[in-house]
């Protein structure tokens, strides 16, 4: 008889690439009512999608307000996926869970695993293609902790484009690694609020040291693409178009999860703008919308900006100088500065419209935590299983733990998953901050939400 040890078949789940899915899935489709329709930002009345071909690429455009349940990804696209390469694999976290000494199991999908980092190539990819093949020569954006300027940055140089991007200060200045990364790939990056456009020249002159948000950053990117007749912006969160291209990280984990024939009873995700948890998440949420499911789904975000545990469920601008489109989202206000945590990429004041809704509706839930305490879950990831993950994934990772400790005390096997959005090798100066004991917390006392419509 060997004696070698049989090998657990969940150690970590490989989906071969012949059965990566070929069709995003859109949640529009099951619904169980249509999403309060999006308003023009200087009327307030319902938007046709004709003002937002200016904006955005028409195929982008027609897939923001399609109701079709899956949409066929094109095959360069497809292509591009695979090199990256996708399926991207679904780890069971075994050193982390004998560390915490539980009955539980942590599995989580690795987004991380792509030359960019995280999970915003799989909508930059898309983007971009639909960008080029409209004949478009210049695609702009913003980025907050950097991801996505990034992620866009490649996808531009993959479809020959040229990138221009808007990068909220804090980050700038905290992460000078992204901003090369986005350089070599060809993009040229702005600090932002920037002398480039008429809005970041008036913030300028009020405060000329504002570290910037993502607010400030999307409406420079959009001054400046409505100066320029062949460029278009891509935005890389919160839209329905965007949460479609991210759904290949979900509708991949449950061909993960029916292999090795387990089914998770808790989904968690970090939110920013909500992409990355909402791609994870709908295509397990259809079975609950369904009825077939009782899986439960947590939002995580962080104390310093509460949009869904102390914000209002109510229309807003997406962007602080009022020029993308009015939605009903989760938001604490477009006005709202975030404070500079090192999560860059949740410090945005809203959250998807379709996320929202199922948060409102009781599909989902939502949790908030300090950074310090989000650090301290990354620490013990990487010494039980090696990985360091970005700060923002390290928001659903300290839930995954809460859980499972809760596990440990109640005896309860749960299978709990989440989704590893990027890796925090380029966030090392976070991490020397909160080993030496640097790092503050932050809470808004008030939250001032305007009523808008
Ligand atoms: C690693 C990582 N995770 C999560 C997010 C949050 O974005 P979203 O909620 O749109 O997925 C970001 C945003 O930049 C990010 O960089």
């Amino acid at each position: 008889m060997s004696k070698s040890k049989a090998i657990d078949k969940d150690h970590a789940v490989y989906l071969p690439q012949d059965e990566m899915p070929t069709h995003w899935y859109n949640i529009l489709a099951d619904l169980p009512e249509p999403l309060p329709p999006p308003l023009d930002p200087k009327t307030l009345k319902p938007l046709s999608p004709d003002p937002l071909l200016r904006l955005f690429a028409k195929e982008l455009v027609m897939q923001e307000v399609s109701t079709e349940r899956f949409i066929k990804i094109p095959d360069e696209v497809y292509d591009a996926y695979l090199s990256l390469p996708r399926p991207t694999p679904l780890l069971r976290a075994r050193r982390l869970e004998k560390y915490l000494n539980t009955p539980a199991q942590i599995y989580y999908k690795c987004e991380y695993v792509n030359p960019s980092g995280s999970h915003k190539i799989n909508s930059a990819l898309a983007q971009a293609y639909y960008n080029m093949v409209q004949g478009i020569e210049r695609v702009i954006t913003e980025t907050g902790a950097g991801q996505w300027g990034t992620a866009l940055a490649i996808a531009a140089a993959l479809f020959k484009l040229k990138c221009s991007v808007y990068m909220v200060r804090a980050s700038y200045d905290q992460k000078p690694g992204r901003r090369i990364m986005m350089e070599t790939y060809g993009a040229d990056v702005t600090a932002s609020p920037s002398k480039n456009t008429k809005y970041g020249r008036s913030i300028l002159e009020r405060d000329p040291n504002n570290s910037g948000s993502l607010g400030i950053a999307i409406s420079e990117a959009i001054e400046h693409t409505l100066s320029q007749d062949n460029a278009r912006y891509c935005l890389g969160s919160v839209l329905n178009h965007v949460i479609l291209h991210q759904t290949v990280i979900g509708l991949e984990a449950k061909k993960q999860f029916d292999m090795i024939d387990v089914q998770p009873d808790i989904l968690c995700g970090c939110i920013g703008g909500g992409s990355n948890f909402s791609g994870f998440a709908y295509p397990f949420i259809a079975d609950k919308l369904k009825g077939k499911s009782a899986a439960k789904f947590v939002a995580c975000e962080p104390k310093a900006v509460p949009s869904t545990t102390r914000g209002v469920y109510t229309y807003d601008f997406g962007d602080t100088a009022e020029m993308a489109p009015v939605v009903k989202m989760y938001t604490i206000g477009h006005k709202y500065q975030p404070p500079p945590i090192h999560a860059g990429g949740l410090r945005y004041h809203g959250k998807a419209p379709s996320l929202s809704f199922l948060i409102k509706k009781g599909y989902m839930t939502s949790v908030a935590y300090g950074q310090t305490e989000t650090f301290e879950a990354a620490r013990i990831l990487a010494q039980t299983e090696g990985m360091i993950t970005a700060p923002e994934s390290a928001h659903c990772l300290k839930y995954a733990i809460d859980e499972a400790l809760k596990c440990k005390k109640t005896g309860e096997k749960k299978i709990i998953a989440f989704n590893n959005s990027g890796h925090g090798l380029l966030d090392l100066q976070a991490y020397d901050s909160f080993l030496n004991g640097k790092l503050e917390d932050y809470e808004p006392t008030t939250i001032d939400v305007p009523t808008i419509a």
